[in-house]
């Protein structure tokens, strides 16, 4: 042991507003970067730090000047500037520091825990329903609000044999979730093969592969694992101008008396994108926020505005 060769890591550290939340996660993910933690307190739950662990070997200088560089493109389209990066070297034996040792047992809504698969069901929380998730390098440890809106929202959804489809399912947490709650059937899809692959895994952990199939890409392959079916209900975690892209393809996903729960978006862009979707035939309702993020559940409208 005493001749094997230490293992060092780069800790990068910074204080994101939550408009940039997501979309860092995301940049620091599609480099290849897959240990990504938001660590915060519970009793400041709005105070966040984003870290992430990179090996040194990997990482000269140029390498992380360049990353931060491309962390600071994302920070643009919100015309925003990226707050400052720190730095931390850190031996690969320093668990105290390490990634997964900021990720606890997460109690959400009234019923719901969010447990790290390598953790033991803790007593206080023996009454709540246990989602065992790894996130590899997928979005949807549950911590960002959009997630936690969502999973709200179902806890409140009747979904007792329902059929579900979860476009940019990122770790599967959602349909996960939903098959907990009482849905029998789960279609899922991710344009990462990343995301595709975590929630494979992530049902298998929770016991519900066969009821949760997920396929690489978008709506239109949300649709081809559907074979000509339509779910009951439609869960899209994903940024506006997404959302917005996406909304002529909802009509497809969902049975006529299907219900839609749509997050990513900031309040800010909730009467635009209230506006396309009504557009697309659709009943928009701001169903609940957190922080500066929204939630909507639409609904097929009566009237269609062309
Ligand atoms: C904000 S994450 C949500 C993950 C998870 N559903 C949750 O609620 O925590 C959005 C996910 O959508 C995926 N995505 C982005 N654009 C997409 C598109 N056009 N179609 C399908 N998935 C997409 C991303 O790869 C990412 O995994």
């Amino acid at each position: 042991m005493a001749d094997s060769p230490q293992l060092s890591w780069w800790r990068l550290e910074l204080d994101p507003p939550g408009e940039l939340e997501e979309s860092l996660t995301w940049r620091l993910e599609s480099l290849g970067i897959q240990r990504v933690a938001l660590r915060y307190k519970p009793e400041e739950p709005h105070r966040r730090t984003l870290q992430a662990w990179l090996p040194e070997a990997d990482w000269p200088s140029e390498e992380r000047e360049r990353l931060v560089v491309a962390l600071q493109d994302m920070a643009e389209p919100f015309g925003l500037s990226l707050p400052p990066v720190r730095w931390h070297l850190q031996p690969e034996e320093d668990w105290a520091l390490s990634w997964k040792q900021h990720w606890q047992p997460d109690p959400v809504g009234q019923s719901l825990l969010i447990l790290p698969a390598w953790l033991e069901h803790p007593p206080e929380h023996a009454g709540r329903q246990a989602l065992l998730i790894d996130p590899g390098s997928a979005f949807g440890t549950g911590s960002h609000p959009t997630t936690r809106l969502c999973l709200e929202a179902l806890e409140q959804t009747e979904l007792q044999g329902a059929l579900v489809a979860d476009l940019g399912c990122g770790s599967g947490i959602l349909a996960i979730a939903a098959l907990a709650l009482g849905a029998s059937e789960a279609t899922a899809s991710d344009t990462d093969t990343l995301a595709v692959r975590a929630t494979g895994e992530n049902a298998a952990l929770n016991g519900c592969a066969e009821q949760l199939q997920v396929a690489h890409g978008s709506a239109d392959a949300l649709q081809a694992l559907l074979q000509g079916r339509r779910a009951d209900l439609l869960l899209c975690n994903i940024l506006a101008p997404v959302l917005s892209e996406l909304a002529p393809q909802f009509d497809g996903l969902m049975q006529p008396a299907g219900v839609g729960l749509l997050s990513g978006l900031l309040l800010d862009q909730v009467e635009p994108l209230q506006q396309r979707l009504q557009q697309h035939g659709w009943a928009v309702e701001l169903a609940a926020d957190q922080g500066r993020w929204a939630l909507l559940r639409i609904q097929r409208s009566e009237r269609v505005i062309t």
